[in-house]
């Protein structure tokens, strides 16, 4: 593996991220054609993945992403049927238009507001894959709890969430990665296999120089978007673009 791929793919698509993209959507699957699968923060490290590997599967593919630019960078990079913007305040009536059947999988990294307006979208039976929380993360006001949560709450499951999920007899998949590290070969081998026949796409930011660390550390906790500094000429910048707001 290290002979065949850079160390920003080896990183990313064999390391965390990869990994939790690649057991997520096995553990809700198998994921059919038919299905519609939702993927909040597809912009992000994960999410891109779940997208790309929802979308070999055959699946529809919705993703949510911060913007309208960030939405059309989804749409063109990812190979995903469509993206709709999370921040508007009109999403409950936009999912449905764009998922007229109704969601099969939500792939959910972003917790807060979304997941409950995600899973109303959601069908009966549907499958849910809880594995982060960022939208408490990039919250503008940190509001760290007073005690260690339970892993269902920490990624956003919250108890009126809970009774929806159960009303809708929804299957819901909750974990830290390390859970399959005992079956992470198969993984590698099928992803490497994705990667060699073009169907996924590494989509890494490279910053080279030691000297650009204090932009590179930025960079990965903004987004690339609050942080207004320009790129260092010898970056390599493959994220979506940042929003104008
Ligand atoms: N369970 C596990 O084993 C596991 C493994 C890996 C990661 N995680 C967790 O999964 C989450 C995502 O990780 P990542 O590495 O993919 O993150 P990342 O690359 O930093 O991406 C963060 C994503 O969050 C989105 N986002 C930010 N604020 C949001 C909000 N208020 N509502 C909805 N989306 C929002 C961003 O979308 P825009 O930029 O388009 O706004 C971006 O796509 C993190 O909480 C991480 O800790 C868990």
């Amino acid at each position: 593996m290290v002979g065949m791929w850079p160390s920003d793919v080896l990183m990313e698509m064999f390391g965390t991220s990869g990994m939790t993209a690649y057991f997520g959507l096995r553990q809700c699957g198998p994921i059919m054609p038919s299905d519609t699968v939702l993927v909040a923060s597809v912009t992000g490290s994960v999410g891109s993945i779940l997208a790309q590997l929802a979308r070999t599967a055959g699946a529809r593919v919705i993703g949510l992403a911060g913007g309208e630019a960030r939405c059309r960078w989804a749409e063109a990079h990812l190979g995903i049927d469509a993206c709709l913007d999370y921040r508007s305040p009109d999403l409950a009536d936009h999912i449905p238009i764009a998922a007229p059947d109704g969601v099969d999988v939500y792939c959910d990294g972003a917790g807060g507001p979304l997941t409950g307006i995600a899973v109303g979208a959601m069908k009966a039976h549907a499958r849910l894959f809880a594995y982060g929380s960022s939208a408490a993360f990039f919250a503008a006001k940190l509001d760290p709890p007073k005690q260690r949560l339970p892993l269902r709450q920490h990624f956003g499951l919250s108890e009126a969430i809970e009774q929806q999920l159960q009303r809708k007899h929804i299957k819901t998949e909750c974990w830290i990665v390390d859970a399959f590290y005992h079956e992470r070969l198969s993984a590698e081998d099928e992803l490497s296999r994705l990667l060699l026949s073009g169907a996924l796409k590494p989509i890494n930011t490279v910053v080279e120089g030691f000297d650009k660390l204090p932009y590179a550390l930025v960079h990965l906790y903004d987004g690339g978007c609050r942080f207004r500094g320009k790129p260092p000429p010898n970056s390599v910048l493959m994220p979506p673009p940042c929003s104008e707001d």
